[in-house]
Parts: structure tokens; C-alpha cells; sequence
């Protein structure tokens, strides 16, 4: 496994595709475990969540729904990327258990306006799965209930993580190397 290029910057393999299915087939354990006799609903944060959230749902031995989210950016106004709408949920989700399935949480701004707007429509029960986790820049103080693995504040990509869309399609996960 070699360093990889995209925008100039060069990547360096981190966590090895094996790795990666070994810690998803444990989450989709503990996640058809604990909601044994019930029939979740994943919600997947588009676009860097979808091979995870679809390696995980592929993985789970209970019944279970999937559907799929977008938080898109208003523009105009001074900071655009601070205020998101949420597109694509068409679900009643009300008296469901949700689960968003996101790829990373950095900031944590993200899942803390998914999980808002979640809880206004009522459901009975919301827990969060991160494949990647970076507690030492997490503000919004949102720990996920399932975490593949915490990572170090750096750029990643790979397994649906890009930079401007790319690298998406790599099965292991990289990181930037002028972070090192
Ligand atoms: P947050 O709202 O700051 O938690 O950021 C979450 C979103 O930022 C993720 O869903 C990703 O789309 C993006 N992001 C955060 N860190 C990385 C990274 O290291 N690589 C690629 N995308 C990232
Ligand atoms: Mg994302």
C-alpha cells in the first residue's frame, strides 16, 4: 500500500480495508444485539456515510429500514455552511428507532443539527454510529453510542471519506501526510 496524491497533497495508508470490516461486523453486532425484536432505521448521512452505513446494514442479522439524508448549505447570507436544511427524509419517523450512520464526526456541528431536527419529529428512540471519530476537535459535546475508530484531529479520506470528491472509492482510509 503506496502513498496516494489528490489536490497535490499527499495521503498515507492509516487504517487497512481488513481493519475496517473487522470493526464494521463488530458494530453490526452490537447494533442487531441491542435492538433485538426491533426493526431500527438507519439514517445515512450523504454523501462520505454511504459505504459505511451500507457495509453496516449489510452486516446486521435483525430487520432493519435504511433511508438517506443530505444536510445542504443555505447560501446568501455571511457564513454560509452554518445553517443547513434537511433534504431526502420522506420517513415518519415518529415512534421509530433511529440510527444516523455518518462517516466522521470532526466538529460535531453535523450530527448535533441532524440529531435536533431528528428529535422535533418525535421518534422513540436516536442513537449515532461514526466510523471515525476525532474527540480532540468534537466541540458539540456529541459522543456516537457506535464508533468504528477515534482518530487524530488530521484530514482523512477513503471508504466514502473525500477530498473535493475524490478518494471516495478507496477501500482503505488514508491520512494527509503534511499533517504528520
Ligand atoms: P463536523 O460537522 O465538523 O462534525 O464535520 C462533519 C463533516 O465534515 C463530515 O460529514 C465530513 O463530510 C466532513 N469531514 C470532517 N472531517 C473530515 C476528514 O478528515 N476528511 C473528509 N471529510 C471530513
Ligand atoms: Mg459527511
Amino acid at each position: 500500500m503506496g502513498n496516494v496524491i489528490f489536490n497535490g497533497i499527499s495521503f498515507k495508508p492509516f487504517i487497512p480495508a481488513e481493519a475496517i470490516g473487522t470493526r464494521i461486523s463488530q458494530i453490526a453486532a452490537a447494533i442487531s444485539e441491542d435492538y433485538e425484536g426491533k426493526c431500527p432505521l438507519l439514517v445515512c448521512v450523504l454523501n462520505g456515510a454511504f459505504a459505511f452505513a451500507s457495509e453496516v446494514f449489510m452486516n446486521l442479522s435483525i430487520d432493519a429500514e435504511i433511508t438517506f439524508v443530505r444536510l445542504k448549505s443555505y447560501s446568501g447570507t455571511e457564513s454560509s455552511g452554518d445553517v443547513k436544511e434537511l433534504l431526502g427524509i420522506e420517513e415518519d419517523i415518529r415512534g421509530r428507532d433511529i440510527i444516523i450512520m455518518e462517516d466522521v464526526i470532526d466538529t460535531g456541528r453535523t450530527i448535533k443539527e441532524l440529531l435536533d431536527n431528528l428529535k422535533l419529529r418525535q421518534p422513540t428512540s436516536i442513537r449515532t454510529a461514526a466510523l471515525l471519530y476525532k474527540p480532540d476537535v468534537c466541540s458539540h459535546q456529541v459522543t456516537p453510542d457506535y464508533i468504528g475508530f477515534t482518530i487524530p484531529p488530521k484530514f482523512i479520506i477513503g471508504y466514502g471519506l473525500d477530498i473535493d470528491g475524490l478518494g471516495r472509492n478507496l477501500r482503505d482510509i488514508y491520512v494527509a501526510e503534511e499533517d504528520n
